[in-house]
């Protein structure tokens, strides 16, 4: 247990360290009640991302994907245009386990789509061990970095003022985050994408901004939903993206105005949707702890944050 000062909290007065991750205290039962109860099926499709790394829009491309004969984008009332993506793939530890009750998985239709913060070592063995398929978006941690200041700053659910950005570094930098280290996150998901290419696909947010194309078609490869010639032909790369594009989900009304069933708003989960916003506030004192992290922990890994 780490009790935060006050102009250094994280969503809450203080954050418990479990199986070596971090995490905020209302998450806490879920976890341990999705890692005892759930069962994964081989067909299963599971979203995982530290948090801020774009888990909205993949949720958004994969249920848009997935889904594509099922529903079709001329549809006005498409499932994406009326519910926030959060709601249609929902996190295995943050909604289903509420008050410790089994979710009922009966309405979920086969793939089912589900999502988690989840470090592996820490996921539910089932979903370890059976055949369901993992999708990781990474993202550059500068750019996760703002986005958690912004997102924690705006859901404070206690009244503690505003966080210092100064301070959150610090503790970012020391490896306390929600569901960090964050290092140790990204490396063993990376790790594991290398080990069985078959069961972790691993992305990154910036290569889905410059090449979403070519980025899309490898999900849909990965997830054994490939693109026809005719699909290619009739545009329905484009459509997927279009549909899930920051612009079109940020300006409906229920991303505007609506909350989560968990009740957050659903405005917090859009912000810039951009690369490289940190620039914007990192001075040089902050590029270069931040630098020298990223550096001495991804040293060897293969992975660049440019
Ligand atoms: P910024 O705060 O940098 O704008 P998560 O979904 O994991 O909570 O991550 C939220 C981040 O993804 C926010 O980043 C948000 O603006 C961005 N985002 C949300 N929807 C997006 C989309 N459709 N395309 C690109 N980025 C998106």
């Amino acid at each position: 247990l780490l009790t935060l000062p006050k102009e250094r909290g994280w969503l809450a007065s203080h954050i418990y360290n479990y199986q070596g991750f971090w995490i905020a205290p209302r998450h806490l039962q879920g976890v341990i009640a999705c890692q005892q109860q759930f069962q994964a099926q081989d067909s299963d499709i599971i979203l995982v991302t530290s948090p801020k790394s774009g888990t909205t829009w993949l949720k958004a491309l994969v249920f848009a994907l997935v889904n594509r004969i099922r529903f079709p984008f001329s549809e006005q009332n498409h499932p994406l245009l009326v519910n926030n993506p959060h709601d249609l793939v929902p996190f295995l530890e943050l909604k289903l386990y509420i008050d410790g009750q089994v979710p009922n998985f009966s309405s979920f239709t086969s793939p089912r789509l589900l999502s988690t913060h989840l470090p592996y070592g820490s996921l539910p063995k089932s979903v370890q061990h059976s055949k369901n398929k993992l999708v990781y978006l990474c993202r550059n941690p500068r750019d996760i970095f703002i986005s958690l200041f912004h997102f924690t700053n705006n859901l404070r659910i206690e009244n503690m003022g505003t966080n210092s950005i100064e301070e959150m570094l610090d503790l970012f930098c020391k490896g306390v985050s929600l569901y960090g280290p964050f290092w140790n996150h990204v490396l063993d998901y990376w790790k594991k994408s290398i080990e069985n290419p078959k069961k972790v696909l691993f992305l990154m947010y910036e290569e889905m901004k410059e090449q979403p194309e070519i980025q899309l078609k490898r999900l849909a490869e990965f997830l054994g939903c490939s693109f026809s010639i005719e699909e290619e032909k009739s545009g329905v790369v484009d459509e997927i993206l279009k549909m899930c594009s920051f612009e079109n989900l940020s300006n409906l009304e229920v991303n505007k105005n609506e909350k989560l069933s968990t009740g957050e708003e659903n405005k917090v989960f859009f912000r810039r949707g951009k690369v490289g916003d940190w620039k914007n506030y990192f001075t040089l004192e902050m590029t270069e702890k931040l630098n020298h992290i990223i550096e001495q922990k991804f040293q060897g890994s293969g992975l660049l944050f440019e």
